[in-house]
This record gives structure tokens, C-alpha cells and sequence, in this order.
């Protein structure tokens, strides 16, 4: 164990010691009415960790401003088939609003004649990741729309054919006229549009009964509720990776998470599979083996990070079904269950030291499911199909 293993861990115990006792009083509170105002955050987290609390301001690029008609534009863009191959897979066939903008399938659908490999993630709060995709292999809304488009078991889409049917379309060279003051659409301004898009795609703070709480309403969490936030940030310590306003600390663990059975059944996920390993550049043996999901490895190439991905946010679980990079579980109370005995086989590649055996009462894995549940909008965030543009032909000029 490397001496910053070690700390990690003392601090991590310190900590939890610390917020046990910090959350205690706040427990205790939840039936009686708070006399005076109360500041919950400094009394209900505990140190070591960054607070969990409302999302502050979306992070916006210098080079990709917020504007009205831009997102517009780019809520057109992410639902117009014309940015995919042949044109039966834009964004929002995986990222359905009613299906909490992810596709509500263990595995996400496919490009046609292809399988996904992964869980289509929600898009919402998207905006406030530094690393997407499961294993963090993008860092920006921008760079990741072109890879979602283009990729084969995605979009599909060849840029120059994409960019060049923009081009056929009058309202679309009109609105990036007014939207980037170009002459003719260009397809990474049609990336800027949807990641302006996306970024409007955030947990509201007022509709979130967990930041309401933060903000000072204090009957804003149920009873139960409350106690599951002291089980949080306590005795389940899901606080260790699940913090900050995000509830997610942007880094990669290895939980042991089961396989989907589909890999081992289906050739059509096989293929992928196997496809994915040979993009990935993985080794021979990795590539005929092709057993296992190895998550962050394939950026680093570091057998240290086999079996490792990103920590996803736990706002809007409500919504976001089924969970973990392949979907496995269905509910909350699975996931919790899986915590609490200790994750996954004890011999998973890399297996997080900080996820062993919990010893949560019935209850207090209820109150648990009760409090991920108060991270989510009181009603999930639903949108109207825009009307699209038509094509139009063009005269052929000298
Ligand atoms: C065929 C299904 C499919 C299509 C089409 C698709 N996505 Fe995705 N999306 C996924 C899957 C699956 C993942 C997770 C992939 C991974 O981690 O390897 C994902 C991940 C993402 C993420 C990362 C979220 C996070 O938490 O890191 C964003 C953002 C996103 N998609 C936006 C888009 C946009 C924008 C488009 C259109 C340009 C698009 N997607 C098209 C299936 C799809
Ligand atoms: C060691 C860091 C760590 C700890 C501790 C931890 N998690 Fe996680 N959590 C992760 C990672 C990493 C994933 C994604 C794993 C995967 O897909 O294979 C995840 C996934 C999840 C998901 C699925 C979210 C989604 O959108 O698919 C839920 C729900 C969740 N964790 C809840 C909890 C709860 C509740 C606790 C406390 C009992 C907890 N986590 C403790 C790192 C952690």
C-alpha cells in the first residue's frame, strides 16, 4: 500500500468520525421545527470532502458563449437525424427526454446493424463533468458531440456529408448566419450549438427538495430522508467519491460491478466488444479475451486502471434507469444492496479499497434510497420536439 493510499484512508476514517458526530444534531432536528434559521451546510457534511449543494453557475467555454438563438439552434441540431449516418440516429433516439435523456435500455441501442456497449448516459448536468463517457475519454460538450455523430456504433455520420446537408437546408444557413456570422454552416459550429444546447440541460435548484433543504428550507426532507443523508455521508460513506455539488468527484473506480450477461450471449454485443478492443488498441491477449469492460484502461493502457470508470452524478437517478456503465441494476434499493455487501467479487481487477461490506440495518438502507431519491427534480425535465427545417435544392452556380 503506497503511503498516499494510506493517508487517503486515515483521512477518509477521520473524516467519517467527523461526520458522524457533525450530522448527529442535524438527525435529531428533523421532527422538531428549527426555532431559527440554520446553516445546514457547515452543520450536515462532513470535513475531508467537498459539501454536496446546489450546482453552481454552468461552466461555459471563453470560445462558445451562451446565446438564446444558439441553443435554439442546437436543440434543433440535437434532434435532427441529418447529423447521423443515414439518418436514423440523432441524439435524442439515445438521449430521450421521457427516459431521462439517457435511453432507458441496459445497453444503449446501436447505430443500425450494430450494438451500443455501454449505458447511454443522461445529458442532463453533463455541462459540469471535466472527463465524459464512462471512461472520461473527452473533455468538453464540443469535443464529445462529434465523437457521439461520427462514432460507428453511434451516429455514424461522416462530417463533410453531415456539414454539406447543413448547407441544403435555407433556415439552418440562416440561423448559423446569425448564430457564428458564417456564410455557410459549418459542422464544428453545429458541435458549439448542441454544447450550448446541452448546457441548459441542468438540475433546477428550486425543483431539487435537497437543495431547497440547502437553501434553508428545512422541511424540504422527509424525516427518513435525513436520516439516509447521515447514513450518506456516514456509516455507507458513499461521500468518499459521490461529493461536491455534482455528487460525483470526477474520478475512476473499479467497484467490481458484474458483467451484463449479454456479453456472453448475444454475438452482436461480442462484436462491439471486440470492435471497441481493437480501436482501443489494447493487447493481443485483452483483444481475444475481450471478458470484461476495462473501463479507464483504455486511455491510460495501465493495468492499474482495468475495471475502473468515472464516478457518475447521483442527481436525477429518479429518472435515470438503469444504472452503471452496463445498466445492471434497475433500482436504487439493487444498487444500495450491492454496496452494502461490499460491492462486487473480491478479486475484481483494481477493486476499490474504500467499497467492503457496510452492515446497513433494512432501514437505514430505505432511508438511503430515500435520500439519492431527494436528489432528483421533484418532476423530470421534459421538452417539445422542435419543428425541422426542409431540405431545399440549390442552384448550381459559377
Ligand atoms: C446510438 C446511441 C447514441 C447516440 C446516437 C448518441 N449517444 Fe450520447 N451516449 C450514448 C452512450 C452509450 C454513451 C456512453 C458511452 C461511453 O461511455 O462509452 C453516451 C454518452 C454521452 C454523453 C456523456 C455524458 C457523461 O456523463 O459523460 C453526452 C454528453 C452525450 N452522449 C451526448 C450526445 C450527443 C450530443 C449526441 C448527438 C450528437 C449523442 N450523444 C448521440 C449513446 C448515444
Ligand atoms: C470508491 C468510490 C465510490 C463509492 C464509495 C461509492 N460509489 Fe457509487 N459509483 C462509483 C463509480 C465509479 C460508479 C460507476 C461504476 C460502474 O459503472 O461500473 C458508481 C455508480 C453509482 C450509481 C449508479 C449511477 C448511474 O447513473 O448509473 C449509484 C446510484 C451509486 N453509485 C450510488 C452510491 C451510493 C449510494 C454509495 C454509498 C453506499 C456509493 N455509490 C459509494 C464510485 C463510488
Amino acid at each position: 500500500m503506497t503511503t498516499n493510499r494510506r493517508n487517503l484512508i486515515a483521512a477518509t476514517a477521520a473524516a467519517l468520525v467527523a461526520g458522524a458526530v457533525a450530522l448527529a444534531p442535524v438527525v435529531n432536528a428533523a421532527d422538531k421545527p428549527a426555532a431559527k434559521p440554520v446553516a445546514p451546510k457547515a452543520a450536515a457534511q462532513p470535513a475531508g470532502f467537498p459539501a454536496l449543494g446546489p450546482l453552481p453557475p454552468v461552466p461555459v467555454p471563453a470560445d462558445n458563449p451562451q446565446a438564446a438563438a444558439k441553443i435554439e439552434l442546437g436543440k434543433m441540431l440535437f434532434w435532427d437525424s441529418r447529423l447521423s449516418g443515414d439518418g436514423s440516429s440523432p441524439c435524442v433516439v439515445c438521449h430521450e427526454p421521457s427516459k431521462g435523456w439517457g435511453d432507458g435500455g441496459e445497453i444503449s441501442r446501436g447505430y443500425p446493424g450494430t450494438q451500443h456497449w455501454r449505458n447511454s448516459q443522461t445529458v442532463l448536468n453533463s455541462a459540469f463533468y471535466n472527463k465524459l463517457f464512462w471512461e472520461g475519454n473527452v473533455t468538453s460538450l464540443e469535443g464529445q458531440a462529434p465523437a457521439a455523430a461520427e462514432g460507428n456504433v453511434a451516429g455514424n455520420g461522416d462530417p463533410a456529408l453531415m456539414e454539406m446537408r447543413l448547407r441544403f437546408i435555407p433556415e439552418y444557413v440562416q440561423r448559423f448566419k446569425q448564430v457564428f456570422g458564417i456564410e455557410w454552416p459549418r459542422i464544428n459550429q453545429a458541435w458549439q450549438a448542441i454544447a450550448a444546447f446541452e448546457r441548459t440541460l441542468v438540475s433546477d435548484p428550486k425543483k431539487v427538495p435537497f437543495d431547497r433543504f440547502m437553501a434553508g428550507d428545512r422541511s424540504a426532507l422527509s424525516p427518513s430522508a435525513l436520516r439516509g443523508m447521515a447514513v450518506y455521508h456516514g456509516k455507507a460513506g458513499c461521500i468518499q467519491c459521490h461529493n461536491g455539488a455534482l455528487a460525483a468527484d470526477h474520478k475512476f473506480y473499479s467497484l467490481g460491478v458484474p458483467e451484463n450477461e449479454v456479453f456472453k450471449t448475444e454475438p452482436l454485443y461480442q462484436i462491439t466488444h471486440r470492435w471497441e478492443h481493437y480501436q482501443k488498441g489494447v493487447t493481443h491477449a485483452g483483444y481475444r479475451g475481450a471478458a470484461l469492460d476495462m473501463g479507464l484502461y483504455y486511455q491510460t493502457k495501465n493495468p492499474k486502471d482495468i475495471g475502473k470508470f468515472r464516478t457518475p452524478s447521483l442527481r436525477e437517478l429518479k429518472v435515470t434507469a438503469p444504472y452503471m456503465h452496463n445498466g445492471i441494476f434497475y433500482t436504487l434499493d439493487e444498487v444500495v444492496d450491492f454496496y452494502n455487501k461490499g460491492g462486487g467479487d473480491a478479486n475484481w481487477p483494481n477493486k476499490s479499497p474504500l467499497i467492503k461490506p457496510l452492515g446497513l440495518s433494512e432501514q437505514e438502507k430505505k432511508d438511503l434510497v430515500a435520500f439519492l431519491e431527494a436528489l432528483s427534480m421533484d418532476e423530470p425535465l421534459l421538452m417539445d420536439t422542435p419543428a425541422l427545417p426542409s431540405y431545399q435544392p440549390l442552384k448550381a452556380s459559377k
